[in-house]
């Protein structure tokens, strides 16, 4: 029998992560529950294992080095790779978000987490992912990131509030997308031990 595919989802305590961990524990794949919080993770990681996934833990908090790279090591000893990994979690820093009287350090905060941390955990788990032979990496963004819709001339399609962290966020978020997907175009996977 062939292993089960292994995914990480990150911020995966509730929300969409949780569902998009639910779903893919549906498929029939193991499911790392990526969160920070002990009490919530293992509520989640419990609900899920009751719905029949095969689920597990992983402590993480994507703004902290240390939590990452435990959990990239967690995983290579739960699965010695990493097949598909899901950049879920993110915080909108709250609102009203006003450029004019929005405290800078909400701004750091929320790049931190939604940009910063998306790095973070990609490049720690790089090397997991390059075992795979049909790595997948998915970063969630927001119809509020696109330019088009912030600038009001998508008429009926502009979405959100006005929101200085949290959207502009979500748009430095799709150019790194963009510029991984450039770096990793025609990637080959290393060998098992890479
Ligand atoms: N909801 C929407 O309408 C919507 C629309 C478009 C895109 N999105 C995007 O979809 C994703 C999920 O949204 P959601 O509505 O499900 O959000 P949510 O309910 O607020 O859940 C966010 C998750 O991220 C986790 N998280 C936040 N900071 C973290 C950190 N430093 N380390 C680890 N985990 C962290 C949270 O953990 P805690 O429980 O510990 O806080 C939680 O599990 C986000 O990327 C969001 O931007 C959402």
């Amino acid at each position: 029998m062939s292993e089960p595919t292994t995914a990480l989802v990150t911020g995966a305590n509730k929300g969409i992560g949780y569902e998009i961990a639910a779903g893919l524990g549906a498929l029939g794949w193991s499911v790392g529950v990526g969160a920070r919080d002990d009490q919530r993770r293992d509520a989640a990681v419990g609900k899920l294992r009751a719905a029949g996934v095969d689920a597990f833990g992983v402590p993480l908090d994507v703004t902290d080095d240390a939590s990452v790279t435990a959990a990239a090591r967690l995983i290579e000893e739960q699965a010695g790779r990493l097949d598909v990994l899901v950049n879920n979690a993110a915080i909108t820093g709250g609102m009203p978000q006003e450029p004019t009287r929005v405290d800078p350090a909400t701004i750091r905060t929320v790049v931190e987490t939604n940009v910063i941390g998306v790095i973070r955990v990609t490049n720690a788990m790089i090397a997991l992912l390059r075992r795979s032979a049909s790595p997948r990496i998915v970063n969630m963004s927001s119809s509020v990131g696109s330019l088009t819709r912030q600038s009001g001339t998508a008429g009926e399609q502009t979405t959100g509030p006005v929101a200085v962290a949290y959207a502009p966020s979500k748009t430095f978020l799709n150019a790194v997308t963009l510029q991984y997907a450039r770096e990793l175009r025609g990637a080959r996977r290393s060998s098992p031990a890479g």
